[in-house]
């Protein structure tokens, strides 16, 4: 910072010399003197920024926008957490259960004396009783519990429940919080369909339950599909689930559009998430999507247009949106990769391989327009024509690959790892590397 300054300091010097009286005289106030005072403004845009990123980064952990709404008192999704012992219906949830779905826990959340239990392995995962109580110390990561005494009465959901994991410090799935790594263990349909009453899921999308539960069982871990109640299409032409992978929320500084199909900035993804798919009480608009053949679905729930008693979300999408660019892509461990080959693939990556000239370093997106047709990256155009445009995939910002290998690469995981999304590359783009090339380019990704 000094240096930077004095950088600054040398550069106004040498401004003066060119003719204007460095230092005015006392009183005269020209704008020169404007210069060389500290600007005022700054102090208020740094104390601005740092509230942002206080606030922001809140909201995202922590604000359910009023989910709990849906999510408990309309599907009842808490009854089937507490269980009949607990004064909800069923056998309950158990911390071993919640975990294999993929939940997380953020030990920095943890009484001391739960904590010790978890660490010396004490802790009874297999009751039901101690999910709720990770739920009383809000240590589950994205689901807000929310309680009268001690029962359970609602739940809510939060940003960090797809877009925020744990370091697995403690144990598989416990640790510290990592706010924009996608959570790839998370299976949300599963987690749904946990909900003793599923007919506002039913009502939402236009379908019956069996319909529901089909799709709800097809998405897997790390899959979860932001369009469904928009178009009621649960699967693709091909059979497969119409799920998207959850992406990185780190790293998106720079980006032009968000999603994998481009559906607007993050503020304008963040209200519509919060909205038709958190169901948080809030104002989301987009006349794009009054449009029955596309979003009949959507159109039906009013989604184009959704004006909730409250606001629970507009004050907090500046904040939420400035936290969201702020979170930088994670750095990949230092042997998760060969570093001399790493150096000579992106020699590929930038040349002969030609995936610079969408991929651009360092924002490894297009500085500008960065949407794509489906031909142009050689594939199927089913997700791209989910979107309000219908037409473009986005090209993802690459940062932080490692972060979100599983269950595998671009919008829907179909290549499972980055030996395949090169050999798609080579035969789309006619490419013509050696395997040597190619090694070094796979090098060059894992260490992005
Ligand atoms: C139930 C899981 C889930 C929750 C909860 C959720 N998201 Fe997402 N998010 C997704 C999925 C899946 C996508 C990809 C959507 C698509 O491309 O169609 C996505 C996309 C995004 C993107 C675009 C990323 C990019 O690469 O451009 C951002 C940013 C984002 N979400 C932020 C948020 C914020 C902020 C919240 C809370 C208001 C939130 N999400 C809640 C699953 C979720
Ligand atoms: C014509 C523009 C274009 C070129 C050239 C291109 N990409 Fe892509 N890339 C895209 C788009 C668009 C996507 C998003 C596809 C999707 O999600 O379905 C993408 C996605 C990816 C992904 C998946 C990221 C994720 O998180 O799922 C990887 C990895 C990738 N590209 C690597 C490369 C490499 C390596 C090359 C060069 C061999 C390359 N790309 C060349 C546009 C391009």
């Amino acid at each position: 910072m000094k240096r930077v300054r004095s950088a600054l300091l040398l550069s106004a010097l040498a401004a003066g010399c060119a003719g204007k009286p460095l230092i005015p005289a006392a009183g005269v106030n020209t704008p020169t003197s404007g210069q060389m005072k500290s600007n005022p403004d700054e102090g208020d845009t740094d104390k601005n920024a740092s509230q942002m990123l206080k606030e922001g980064r809140d909201t995202f952990r922590y604000d359910t926008f009023g989910s709990e709404q849906f999510w408990g008192s309309q599907l009842g999704l808490h009854k089937a957490i507490a269980g009949q012992a607990h004064g909800g219906t069923g056998p309950g949830l158990t911390p071993k259960q919640a975990l294999n779905l993929g939940l997380k826990v953020d030990s920095g959340k943890l009484p001391k004396i739960v904590l010790e239990a978890v660490k010396g392995g004490s802790l009874n995962l297999n009751d039901p009783e101690m999910t709720l109580e990770l739920l009383r110390a809000d240590a589950v990561v994205g689901v807000k519990g929310f309680f009268q005494d001690k029962q359970l009465v609602s739940v809510g959901v939060r940003c960090a429940l797809c877009h925020s994991t744990v370091d697995d410090s403690i144990s598989k799935g416990i640790g510290s919080r990592l706010d924009g790594w996608p959570n790839r263990d998370l299976d949300v349909g599963k987690i749904a369909l946990l909900a003793p009453n599923l007919e506002p899921l039913e009502q939402a999308v236009g379908a019956d339950e069996a319909t529901v539960r089909k799709v709800l069982s097809a998405w897997g871990p790390g899959k979860y599909d932001a369009e469904l109640d928009q178009d009621g299409k649960g699967f693709r032409p091909d059979g497969k689930s119409a799920a998207t992978v959850i992406p990185a929320a780190f790293g998106l500084a720079g980006v032009n559009l968000h999603t994998y199909t481009g559906w607007g900035s993050v503020a304008y993804w963040n209200a519509y998430v919060a909205t038709t798919q958190m169901h948080g009480k809030g104002r989301f608009f987009d006349p794009r999507m009054n449009d029955r053949a596309q979003f009949p679905a959507g159109v039906k729930n009013g989604f184009n247009d959704m004006r909730s008693s409250e606001d629970r979300v507009t004050s907090k999408l500046a904040a939420l949106h400035f936290y969201q660019l702020a979170i930088p892509a994670p750095t990949p461990p230092k042997d998760s990769f060969n570093a001399a080959a790493a150096q000579r693939g992106a020699a590929v990556f930038n040349g002969s391989a030609k995936c610079a000239s969408c991929h651009v370093p360092p924002l490894f997106t297009e500085p500008g327009w960065s949407m794509h047709t489906a031909d142009e990256i050689g594939i199927d155009d089913f997700q791209a024509s989910r979107s309000p445009d219908k037409k473009f995939y986005r090209t993802t910002p690459l940062r932080g690959l490692f972060a979100r290998s599983a269950p595998g690469f671009y919008h829907d995981g179909r290549f499972p790892d980055l030996r395949a999304v090169v050999a798609h590359y080579e035969q789309v783009l006619k490419l013509n590397l050696s395997d040597a090339e190619r090694a070094d380019l796979i090098e060059y990704l894992k260490s992005l």
